[in-house]
């Protein structure tokens, strides 16, 4: 049984079927997953690209269709254990693999959920500094839902192009941590006190951190021992 209020060192299909065996659901999740870049940013250093912001113990890097079938099929186990009001916000970015752009669309339309809105962050920086391109700054949240039309509470009036700054790894011990501020807008704005938020691919427990403090129920996945402590800490 899991158990809210707790966070489990477990992969998130497994810590998601078992919410599913038992029934439980869920009004809120706050994710963003790994992005099978392999620690890769397109960072040159003296002229040569370097790997910069791998995991620990997790290398990041299945093959691209591997990656995307795997995010169909979390995104879709996520949509099983959210109630039918609930709404689901996925960080991910437009990648650059081989030269191409890949849009997280290539595989979000491919699952059951409905896309509501999609929002900018603009980080303002990068550690993607290949000059033979714009260095990218961005990265995009998905609302996704089940119901079409879902209304959000958006009580402070934000625009869908919210300007929030990465956390360096030397600070939160993690190499892709959410500034607080992403979190708090997005369970503000779809959940009241006490319902619970979920986050299945927890790193260093932003999203638990800040559902604890909104007085919401909280439950993470994270498969890094590493991270589960640290966000065991960052918790409590
Ligand atoms: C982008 S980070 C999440 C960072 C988080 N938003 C924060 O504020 O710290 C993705 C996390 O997913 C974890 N992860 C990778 N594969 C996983 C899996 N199969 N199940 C659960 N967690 C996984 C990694 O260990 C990593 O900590």
């Amino acid at each position: 049984m899991i158990e809210t209020n707790q966070i489990y060192n477990m992969d998130c299909l497994d810590g998601l079927n078992k919410l599913k065996e038992n029934s439980q659901y869920i009004d809120c999740i706050v994710t963003s997953p790994p992005y099978n870049l392999g620690g890769d940013f397109h960072t040159m250093v003296n002229g040569k690209r370097v790997t910069y912001g791998d995991y620990k113990g997790f290398k990041d890097k299945l093959k691209e269709d591997e990656y995307q079938a795997w995010q169909i099929e979390v995104l879709n186990a996520c949509y099983d254990v959210l109630k039918d009001d609930g709404v689901m916000f996925y960080n991910h970015k437009n990648r650059i693999v081989k030269g191409t752009v890949i849009s997280p669309f290539e595989w979000i339309h491919k699952t059951k959920f409905n896309v509501n809105q999609v929002i900018i962050m603009n980080l303002k920086s990068t550690a993607n500094v290949d000059k033979r391109r714009f260095f990218p700054v961005y990265e995009l949240i998905y609302v996704l839902t089940k119901e079409k039309g879902l209304k959000l509470n958006n009580h402070e009036c934000l625009t869908d192009v919210w300007e929030v700054k990465k956390i360096p790894r030397k600070v939160s011990g993690h190499p892709a941590t959410f500034h607080e501020e992403v979190p708090r807008r997005c369970i503000e704005a779809s959940t009241k006190e006490g319902d619970i938020v979920l986050d299945p691919f927890l790193g260093s427990g932003t999203t638990c951190k800040v559902a604890k403090d909104l007085n919401r129920q909280y439950i993470g996945f994270d498969v890094s021992e590493e991270y589960i402590d640290l966000a065991d800490k960052k918790i409590n």
